[in-house]
């Protein structure tokens, strides 16, 4: 019997934490670039009373990213993707970061795009981290959001003598996810579909401790102690908006981001975060 189909990308404890609120009854196709976290993810899930099969899959490369969505054909039609595969400023160069956060992350929005059941909604994770560099100017945004996926790692301000480290890189690969989710929403729209993106600030996940344990560890515990809710959050706080955003309840809200980040972004322009000049 075909089933509804979720794709899960990124087996992590973000896109897990999503993927339980929402993928209870459909068939859940867990893709990760580690086989191993996509196997461990899926067990958990099969224990735990879902229905999901895991599968290898690397987000920077489209062939896979097609591989991935075919496989999940055979299972019925895709009604749900959730995004939250990516790499860190700590754990990759900035190739990277480039390649599968920015990169890939346009091709997976595009492609599924094309495919979604009329009525399907997606969620992708981009970061606080894209919110505190400085305004891009109107060009560079329009340029984010539209130039073709497969030409977006030429355009001259992803090149690498205007990316100053690996931190500006995931901000570059973030930003672009909010702008490429508004533009990509549009074409969903004419399906009867849906796309958002959450924004999370620090969400104690393996990727985080990679960072608290990485040459910008002070950086982050600064930063949580420093934003009015004092903490990190948990994934299970980032599902609670996707939950609302894939929902019946998010039913007007498309193409949109939502931070969700105890505060850090108020505190880093208005706040104690207010890096002195
Ligand atoms: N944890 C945080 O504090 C935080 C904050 C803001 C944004 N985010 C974003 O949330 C998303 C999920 O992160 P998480 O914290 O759950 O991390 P995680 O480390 O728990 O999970 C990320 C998963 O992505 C997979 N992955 C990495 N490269 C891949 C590729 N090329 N193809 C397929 N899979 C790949 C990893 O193997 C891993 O299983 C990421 O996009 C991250 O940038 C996380």
């Amino acid at each position: 019997m075909n089933k509804d189909v979720v794709i899960l990308t990124g087996a992590g404890q973000i896109g897990m934490a999503i993927a339980r609120r929402v993928g209870f009854g459909k068939k859940i196709v867990v893709g990760d670039k580690s086989m191993k976290n996509a196997e461990a993810v899926a067990k958990i899930m099969n224990d735990a009373g879902f229905d999901a099969v895991p599968i290898e899959m690397d987000l920077s490369s489209r062939e896979s990213i097609l591989n991935l969505i075919g496989e999940a054909q055979k299972y019925g039609e895709i009604s749900m993707l959730i995004n939250a595969a990516g790499v860190s400023p700590s754990q990759a160069p900035i190739e990277a970061i480039l390649k599968v956060d920015l990169y890939g992350t346009a091709v997976l929005l595009e492609e599924v795009g094309k495919v979604i059941k009329e009525g399907g909604v997606g969620v992708t994770i981009s970061s606080q981290s894209g919110w505190r560099m400085p305004a891009l100017t109107a060009e560079q945004d329009e340029l984010l959001a539209t130039t073709p996926a497969d030409e977006l790692l030429q355009l001259e301000m992803l090149q690498p003598k205007n990316i100053k480290d690996t931190l500006h890189a995931y901000q570059m690969a973030k930003r672009c996810n909010e702008k490429r989710v508004m533009a990509e929403s549009v074409k969903w729209g004419e399906r009867g579909a849906r796309l958002n993106d959450i924004a999370p600030g620090i969400i104690v996940t393996p990727l985080a401790i990679d960072e608290f344990n990485g040459p910008r560890g002070d950086f982050y515990k600064n930063m949580f102690a420093k934003c009015p809710a004092g903490r990190p959050g948990t994934a299970d706080e980032v599902a609670n908006v996707a939950e609302l955003l894939m929902g019946p309840a998010g039913a007007f809200i498309t193409g949109s981001t939502i931070l969700i980040d105890g505060g850090a972004t108020a505190s880093y322009f208005y706040g104690p975060l207010k890096p002195e000049k």
